[in-house]
């Protein structure tokens, strides 16, 4: 009898349901029902704290179209897995606990960055991991796509369809606000895909005077409306020469205020024209996951199932040239997947004048 512990970190997003319904089916084939599931509350929060239970066969079915985890999940820095804090409680050791406890022979873990780093530290520290790829930012080393990102992207897309329609009614520049802290793939995709006049992605710094030059040509062009996708990381090429504890400084004082407000009030000052902004958020991350992502929740589902039944510990699954590999955690582990400068859809988008105000 197998025993296989799962759980869902970080932020949530589409097809994470169909993920584990996809490791649960695999495993229940690979073992011929002769294994037991546990499930783990809110990611590690649960495996510290030993909330589990022991799921029944009939509770992976129905949640493919599921948006959200049914596990719940949680946000526990790698940094603080460490430490000891106020309730004196040793994170690690008692992750260890939890799984002795259950007796489980792998522990799969579905995430994203965060997530990967404290899966290779239980993998270090001997447990049986197994991982898989989730977020919509796309971000993560070792894997060419994350499942969540093209969900959201569909999501982000329809954003600005829409914003297209009022702005042109109007003839408005409207400048959106696309998920993405530290890379900028969900805004790129989504900002072509939904034909955004400017792309401010991380990656590339923004001059803000450049991005006047381009809506005042294109208003002269007789083009009476504009769309600005800006990443929610996207930074200026004054802040790109701050060092870093001056940037944290700098950011501590923005506060709440998104990047995408600042712009609009930039821009207002040299513009004559209307502008509003629109910040999707988290809608970008809820609702049901897009027929692609449930065909890639469940693939790499299955190929963890074949890994933990081949006892092939310490891989994330992972997308290369559109098949399904195990990655060592060790290598996923601690980077990040950003925009190269001279990637193709970025280029593409270059090429037909899209202006990344640089
Ligand atoms: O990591 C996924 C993500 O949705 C990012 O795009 C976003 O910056 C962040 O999570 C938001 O985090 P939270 O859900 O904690 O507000």
């Amino acid at each position: 009898m197998k025993k296989i512990g799962i759980l869902t970190s970080g932020g949530d997003c589409q097809g994470l349901n169909a993920a584990i319904r996809g490791v649960a089916k695999g495993l229940y084939e690979e073992f011929d029902d002769d294994v037991l599931i546990y499930g783990i509350k809110d990611g590690y929060r649960g495996l510290i704290a030993g909330e589990y239970s022991l799921m029944k066969k009939y509770e992976f079915s129905g949640i493919l179209t599921v948006g959200g985890t049914i596990l719940g999940t949680s946000r526990q820095p790698f940094k603080m897995m460490r430490k000891i804090e106020e309730d004196n409680v040793d994170k690690v050791a008692a992750m260890k606990e939890s799984y002795k406890r259950m007796g489980l022979d792998c522990l799969v873990i579905l995430g994203g960055n965060g997530t990967h780093k404290t899966a290779n530290l239980l993998s270090e520290e001997g447990l049986n991991v197994v991982s898989l790829p989730k977020t919509i930012d796309n971000d993560l080393w070792g894997t060419d796509i994350t499942f969540g990102f093209h969900s959201a992207l569909d999501v982000a897309t329809d954003v600005i369809d829409r914003l297209h329609t009022t702005a042109t009614s109007h003839g408005r520049i409207f400048v959106v606000d696309i998920m993405g802290h530290k890379a900028g793939w969900l805004n790129l995709y989504a900002g072509m895909a939904g034909g955004a006049d400017i792309i401010l992605i991380p990656e590339i710094p923004y001059d803000i005077n450049k991005i006047a030059n381009v809506l005042e040509k294109r208003n002269n062009d007789g083009k009476k409306f504009s769309i600005i996708a800006v990443a929610e990381g996207a930074i200026s090429v004054e802040e790109s020469k701050m060092g870093k504890k001056e940037f944290k400084a700098h950011l501590a004082q923005r506060g709440s205020v998104s990047v995408s407000n600042i712009i609009a009030d930039k821009l207002s000052e040299k513009i004559n024209q209307e502008i509003r902004v629109v910040i999707p958020g988290h809608i970008q991350r809820g609702g049901s996951p897009s027929a692609y992502d449930r065909v890639l929740s469940t693939r790499f589902g299955a190929g963890a199932a074949s890994l933990i039944k081949e006892e092939k510990y310490g891989y994330m699954m992972g997308m290369k040239n559109n098949e399904v590999v195990p990655v060592p955690l060790a290598e996923v582990a601690g980077k990040l997947k950003t925009v190269p400068i001279d990637n193709e859809v970025l280029l593409a988008a270059r090429k037909i004048g899209i202006s990344f105000g640089d």
